[in-house]
């Protein structure tokens, strides 16, 4: 029976066949008991996670809000998402279908992903790399970079994987403030049949670099690159080294608490925030959202089609997935690359069950039209999800009944890297309205509360906070706890919530609707930049004496970045050299943060203690109400 639909209340029911075969059958009674009963209801989770040993605490808040979970519990996240695995038939199931841009073909089932892991954590071993230590990892969507990301955590190391769209002073931060010694790349990546030249920007980044000794470079595209001698090694001549093969490499036994990785994200400054993660809570909480959510059953082929390099990739390509022994999807390239088709084709190919990406890609794929995905036999679709940004309905709708055929509930999931997993999610049983995240999974207890920490009323804007700790939860920002304590927790600090950073609001059956940021944070293509990062890449120009950026809706990309510029004296406007200034953001930050415009201005909106108004900014531009202007410097 395919899904039906209410004409009153835009609900969409998902199907008794859905309903049927959904690993959850109760919300209200489970989410009740998980709300109770928190740390029994995490606990029965973590069992279904090998431990070297039992954890003492299940939640220890005795340093609020410096959370632990299953405090003085032994584990490794890489014994849990391989070593199990290959004492069960699982061992021979794929666990891995990669496809290139240009169509190369790469499988590796559960025996040979450990195969593969374990010779790359010999050579990181070989180059020092052990328990402690943080490995930066720069790569293009190849499966050498979901080996060393797992290489690092069977070695108890960090990964700090940097996004391959991200370029030189983004690196170059990002490498300095995890020290790292050790930088895993590759030549380059293909994108719209385009090489990539990654190991250029490297070669750039590592010129201020002075923490990194060894970098380890994966031949991609073959293409000619500078390797420095005594520096950089090609992989595929350090595999063959009697180090790397020597028949396999243990797992380090780490404490539930270890760092498993750090992930850098924007936030309101203009120095990116490295938020870490951990082995046991992070573990539990992928997997258990993976599988509820998702409903993974043995036979399904996942394909979340995000980039490994953002907390998508590390939560749901990686980790969750395999510690739930699923077969994996990962692509390397673009979504219409050489046609259209490109997704589509690939789903009957491999007979993907369960597609999860991102509203900016259903909008790109749908203005092509319904004639390419028609053409392809997606019947083994089941369910679809969507995250990164507020899906629009008419995305959903398109996604809903073109690509999904009516038949396949979409699991819209609210989450942030600094979450780990899902927070606000359907499950496949929610009756779904286009564009809600519906409710809050097991554990959460959210509110949409004003600046006192007052609930607003029912369908009123407010910010959402999130009232009790989970195992999934970041720990700590790398290196500055005070700015973990200030950003997430100061708001709230008698309420001891988490602030998330969103607006929403809820509707009287009790569904969320994510409005967007609060911060100066702009998701362009469901990626979050932050605007300082930009206006410091601009200024950082010889030209520029002052920046803001803010963020203004577009049809594809959700939001698109606007700069304005005040140009040092002398110096005379040009169209060309609002080009020239695009270009450098490209070049400094990435391509995904190359500012839509460049408007030269006399100066900007700010307040009497010289901050700058970028809503007014965005409120001028866009021909709104200004609103409160008595901050503002006259
Ligand atoms: O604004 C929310 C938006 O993405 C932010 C988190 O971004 P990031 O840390 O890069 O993680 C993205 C992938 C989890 C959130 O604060 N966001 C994420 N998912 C949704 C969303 N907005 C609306 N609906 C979603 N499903």
């Amino acid at each position: 029976m395919a899904g039906t639909k209410t004409n009153n209340k835009d609900m969409y029911y998902p199907s008794k066949e859905i309903i049927e075969q959904a690993n959850v059958q109760d919300y209200e009674k489970r989410y009740k008991y998980s709300i109770e009963q928190r740390e029994k209801f995490w606990e029965k989770e973590a069992e279904n996670l090998d431990w070297y040993e039992t954890w003492q605490t299940v939640l220890d808040d005795s340093e609020k809000p410096f959370y632990k979970w299953f405090k003085g519990g032994k584990l490794n996240i890489v014994h849990n998402a391989i070593d199990r695995h290959l004492k069960t038939w699982r061992r021979n199931k794929l666990a891995l279908i990669w496809e290139g841009e240009p169509g190369d073909l790469r499988t590796f089932s559960y025996h040979a992903l450990n195969r593969e892991v374990s010779k790359f954590s010999n050579i990181l071993k070989s180059m020092g790399v052990k328990k402690g230590d943080t490995v930066t990892i720069y790569m293009p969507q190849i499966p050498e970079l979901a080996f060393a990301m797992l290489a690092c955590a069977k070695l108890g190391a960090a990964h700090s994987v940097v996004y391959g769209g991200f370029s030189v002073e983004a690196l170059a931060e990002r490498v300095f403030d995890a020290r790292s010694k050790v930088l895993v790349t590759a030549d380059g990546g293909y994108r719209r049949g385009k090489v990539n030249d990654l190991k250029g920007i490297v070669d750039e980044a590592l010129k201020r670099s002075p923490t990194i000794e060894s970098c380890i470079v994966v031949k991609r595209t073959g293409h000619e690159v500078y390797m420095e001698s005594g520096r950089d090694f090609w992989y595929h001549d350090l595999i063959e080294l009697p180090i790397a093969c020597n028949g396999g490499c243990e797992t380090e036994k780490t404490d539930a608490e270890d760092p498993l990785f750090i992930l850098y994200t924007s936030g309101t400054t203009g120095k990116p925030k490295g938020l870490v993660h951990t082995h046991g809570g992070y573990a539990v909480y992928t997997s258990t959202t993976h599988r509820y959510v998702f409903d993974i059953k043995e036979e399904d082929r996942w394909w979340c089609a995000a980039d490994p390099g953002w907390i998508t990739g590390h939560s749901y390509i990686v980790y969750g997935p395999l510690i739930n022994g699923a077969t994996v999807m990962m692509y390397e390239g673009a979504p219409n690359y050489p046609y259209p088709n490109r997704w589509w084709k690939m789903i009957e190919k491999y007979g993907i069950t369960i597609l999860y990406t991102s509203p900016t890609a259903v909008r790109g794929l749908m203005r092509f039209g319904d004639e390419w995905p028609k053409r392809y036999d997606l019947s083994t679709l089941r369910l679809l999800g969507s995250v990164g940004e507020p899906i629009n309905p008419e995305a959903w709708r398109w996604y809903y009944e073109v690509i999904g055929q009516k038949r396949c509930p979409i699991m819209d999931t609210w989450w942030q890297t600094e979450t780990g997993g899902f927070m606000i999610t359907p499950l496949p049983i929610t009756p779904l309205k286009p564009g809600s995240a519906t409710k809050p999974f097991f554990g959460n207890e959210i509110g949409i509360v004003d600046d006192q920490g007052k609930e607003v009323s029912t369908g009123e804007e407010g910010k959402l906070v999130i009232k009790a700790p989970w195992p999934g939860m970041a720990r700590t920002i790398h290196g500055d706890p005070d700015r973990y304590v200030q950003t997430y927790w100061a708001d709230y600090k008698k309420q001891g919530w988490y602030k998330a950073g969103d607006s929403a609001r809820i509707d009287e059956d009790g569904y969320v609707w994510i409005i967007g940021r609060i911060d100066d944070v702009i998701k362009v293509s469901g990626y979050r930049l932050g605007t300082a990062e930009i206006e410091s890449a601009l200024v950082s120009h010889s030209v520029v004496s002052e920046a803001a950026a803010i963020g203004l809706p577009h049809k594809l990309k959700g939001n698109a970045i606007h700069a304005f510029v005040i140009l040092k004296d002398g110096v005379q406007q040009s169209s060309q050299l609002g080009e020239e200034l695009r270009e450098h953001v490209k070049q400094e930050v990435g391509p995904i943060a190359r500012p839509e415009d460049v408007t030269f201005v006399d100066s900007l909106p700010k307040t009497r203690s010289g901050k700058i108004m970028r809503r007014v900014l965005k409120a001028r531009t866009l021909g709104e109400e200004v609103g409160d202007l008595s901050t503002l410097e006259q």
